[in-house]
């Protein structure tokens, strides 16, 4: 599928999607069943895999056809060389990657479950410092159509943010960036972001960390966080997704569960990126979050992302 996706300039000038966020190494290790403590047992098979959230969205956007770019800060040495040949096989324009000679690269190890379809992931964050505001400067603005944030270092890049909402006001509806903002972790400092993009997407975690029992719940209790205009997104798993729009609309899409249930790891940022892919074209919110979960269903049916289109 890689082969597939698109590579070198945008042709006939098409601008881009760009995700800025983490890239990492999954050591993804499937077993038959999830381990107890203490034991020893043998993997069906164990693989590595470029993993992080933006990083992930980046894989599924190149693979739906989108010219796309992903900014993240990288660490030195083989497994950082692995991810960075990954992100370009696929695709993926890497000018913004930031490099950190001296930080080591995150690592996951992931625990996949066949007959569950689980993700256990034990992740190591390293020393990497994540890309600043500074960084950011260096993004020729003009260049995207839409710029996608993971929330991390959320003070830096709520200025990223607040950058990109000054050159929107200077600049007619057509030449605007769209922004979108993943809140995935119930971290406090994260919540800021949430005034800031057109698009925000909540997690199940993030929502049932505030006591929610259900995504529309959580829209109707989140929705006042969102900025006047704004779409508010809450993927729940096999329970599929809702979204809240500029003008109160609330939509639902059922989930598409996969004959069989193979691998969960990076649903949420398949979603995310099928997402964006459809509103960006044009897509009503509706149609967009119904692509997302169809697409995010795929992957569920696959080992990693080769095969959802
Ligand atoms: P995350 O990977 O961030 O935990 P979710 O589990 O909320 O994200 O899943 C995101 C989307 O992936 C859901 O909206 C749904 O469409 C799809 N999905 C996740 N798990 C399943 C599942 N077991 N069966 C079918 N679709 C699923
Ligand atoms: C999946 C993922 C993995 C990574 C982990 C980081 O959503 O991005 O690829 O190991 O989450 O939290």
């Amino acid at each position: 599928m890689a082969a597939a996706a698109r590579r070198g300039p945008v042709p006939g000038g098409e601008k881009r999607i760009l995700c800025v966020g983490l890239v990492c190494l999954d050591i993804i290790n499937v077993v038959e069943a999830y381990p107890s403590e203490d034991s020893d047992i043998r993997c069906m098979s164990q693989r590595w895999q470029r993993g992080g959230n933006a990083s992930n969205s980046c894989t599924v956007l190149a693979l739906l056809g989108a010219p796309c770019a992903f900014m993240g800060s990288l660490a030195t040495g083989p497994a950082a060389d692995f991810v960075l040949a990954d992100l370009r096989r696929y695709g993926v324009d890497v000018a913004h990657v930031v490099p950190q000679p001296t930080s080591c690269l995150p690592t996951s190890i992931v625990i996949a479950s066949a007959s569950r379809g689980t993700r256990t992931i034990l992740h190591a964050c390293g020393n990497l410092q994540d890309v600043t505001a500074r960084d950011f400067e260096q993004v020729d603005l003009s260049q995207y159509k839409w710029i996608h944030w993971e929330a991390r270092n959320a003070a830096e890049q709520a200025v990223m943010m607040q950058r990109v909402e000054q050159h929107n006001r200077a600049r007619p509806p057509e030449d605007r960036v769209r922004t979108s903002v993943e809140l995935e972790k119930p971290r406090e400092e994260h919540l800021l972001l949430m005034g800031l993009g057109d698009v925000v997407f909540i997690s199940k975690d993030l929502a049932q960390h505030f006591g929610y029992r259900s995504a529309p719940e959580a829209l109707q209790g989140l929705r006042s966080r969102v900025q006047p205009g704004a779409t508010l997104i809450c993927a729940w798993a096999e329970e599929g997704a809702d979204a809240i729009g500029p003008g109160g609309e609330l939509v639902h899409s059922d989930a598409f569960p996969p004959e069989t249930l193979v691998d969960t790891l990076g649903a949420g940022d398949t979603f995310n990126a099928a997402v964006i892919f459809a509103l960006s074209a044009g897509k009503t919110l509706q149609d967009a979050i119904t692509f997302g979960c169809r697409i995010a269903g795929r992957k569920c049916g696959i080992q990693g992302f080769d095969g959802i289109v």
